[in-house]
């Protein structure tokens, strides 16, 4: 945990004030829909594992689409789960008038290593992962970590960036993600290391069938993906195998 804590918790501490904003700027918001996209492709179940939770996007949308009705967040990062926090406060309907807290039982966030993860075996009824994966020290102790804790039968999701195939989006893809991502996260962040550390990760982390061999590896079947945006980002879906 304390190499994980020390270099990913706290980078992602440093850039949480400005994560949304830049994200969805940088983004043009195309990573809404994304996470859309991502969340229609779940089925409605009880009880959702958001691994990487961070700033609580995709939980957001998965409780607007109506497919938990709890959602459990794991991070790394404080700072990045605060922001979260209050984000689904504002999210979740209220009763009379009383704004629910964040203990309210149907969101909860936990500081947790998501290649060891403090649940017994089977206890969630599907897995998120948005963006998280690429971020994990070792991807195959995260993958196994997500296929142990999953009931039999359910379904894990995860929405990563990948690599255009096109020749000419991937060089203007190769010319944001490599210059001018990392200059403007550096002005407005104000972390000289955190976007290029983001743009490294994402051009060295594996996607689409490399992906699918990893998912297959910590037990995974019925494995699909799709691309999304010329291949920019993908969406994996997977299932444990036993009675839905
Ligand atoms: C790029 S953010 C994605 C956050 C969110 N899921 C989203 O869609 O915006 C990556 C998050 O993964 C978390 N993270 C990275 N490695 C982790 C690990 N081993 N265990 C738990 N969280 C981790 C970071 O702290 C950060 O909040």
């Amino acid at each position: 945990m304390s190499n994980d804590k020390q270099y990913i918790g706290a980078l992602f501490d440093r850039i949480a004030p400005t994560y949304d904003g830049l994200n969805h700027g940088l983004s043009l918001n195309i990573d809404r829909r994304w996470r859309r996209k991502t969340v229609a492709l779940m089925p409605p179940v009880e009880h959702v594992l958001d691994v990487a939770i961070g700033t609580a996007d995709l939980t957001v949308e998965i409780l607007r689409q109506g497919k938990a009705q709890r959602v459990t967040g794991i991070d790394l990062s404080e700072q990045m789960m605060a922001i979260g926090k209050s984000k689904v406060e504002k999210y979740l309907p209220t009763t009379n008038d009383q704004r629910p807290t964040t203990n309210d039982p149907k969101v909860s966030f936990l500081l947790a290593n998501a290649q060891q993860m403090p649940y017994e075996d089977q206890t969630f009824d599907a897995v998120t992962c948005a963006f998280g994966c690429r971020n994990f020290q070792n991807l195959d102790e995260g993958l196994s970590e997500m296929y142990r804790v999953l009931k039999p039968g359910g379904q894990v999701t995860v929405l990563e960036f990948s690599y255009p195939s096109n020749p000419f989006v991937r060089a203007v893809y190769d010319l944001y993600f490599t210059h001018l991502l990392p200059a403007i996260g550096r002005v407005v962040s104000r972390d000289k290391t955190a976007y290029t550390y983001l743009n490294r990760s994402v051009k060295s982390f594996c996607w689409g069938e490399a992906f699918v061999q990893h998912l297959r590896q910590a037990g995974f079947r019925d494995t699909r993906f799709q691309t999304l945006t010329f291949g920019i980002a993908t969406v994996y879906t997977a299932k444990k195998n036993g009675k839905w």
